[in-house]
């Protein structure tokens, strides 16, 4: 089966994520792993299965992906999985990260694409998102503290194993 990984990633924690994948994907097909900018919207039917990957911005899948998602003809060859990485706690997923999942879901269903699920994690936000997140969104030095000490560990070595789970798991469906 040939199999891309396509991924963006402007601080490297979804690269992490495409690279496990990536890694986990090689042992048994042909893969290749390219940023998403590398990749055109026609080169994806020479694939059978393709995982898109993105950060997390203004809630939703970062522009790039969502552009791809956009340009997908209906009915395409490949089947799609997801994958991406956000700052969010759990008690704040809904708000600030959940529509990743829906655009995923949303553009398979219009366009027929057979959609696979998605992988999710944290990962670290930048200094200027910190930022961010500090003065807007989590105000109580305490909570901020709490938040930051775990949100720091990730993607965590965990997160990597779970990502290839979840590949292996999309691979052991598509064997008829
Ligand atoms: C411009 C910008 C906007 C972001 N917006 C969100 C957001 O709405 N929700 C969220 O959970 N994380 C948000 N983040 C945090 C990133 O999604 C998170 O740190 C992610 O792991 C970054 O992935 P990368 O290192 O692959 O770029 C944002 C980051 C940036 C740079």
């Amino acid at each position: 089966m040939k199999v891309l990984v396509a991924y963006y990633s402007e601080t490297g924690n979804t690269e992490k994520i495409a690279r496990a994948i990536y890694e986990e994907v090689s042992k048994d097909h042909e893969a290749h792993l390219k940023k998403i900018k590398e990749v055109t919207v026609d080169t994806l039917n020479d694939y059978d299965l393709v995982f898109l990957g993105s950060a997390c911005h203004s809630t939703d899948l970062a522009a790039p992906v969502k552009r791809m998602l956009d340009a997908i003809p209906h009915s395409p060859r490949f089947k799609l999985a997801g994958f991406f990485t956000h700052a969010t706690s759990s008690g704040g997923f809904k708000r600030w990260a959940s529509k990743c999942i829906l655009s995923f879901q949303k553009t398979s269903k219009e366009k027929k694409i057979n959609f696979e699920g998605y992988y999710n994690c944290q990962g670290v936000p930048s200094p200027p998102i910190q930022e961010f997140i500090k003065r807007e969104v989590i105000t109580s030095a305490g909570e901020w503290e709490e938040y930051f000490e775990e949100v720091r560990k990730h993607p965590s070595i965990e997160d990597l194993q779970k990502a290839k789970e979840f590949a292996q798991e999309v691979l052991s469906r598509m064997k008829f």
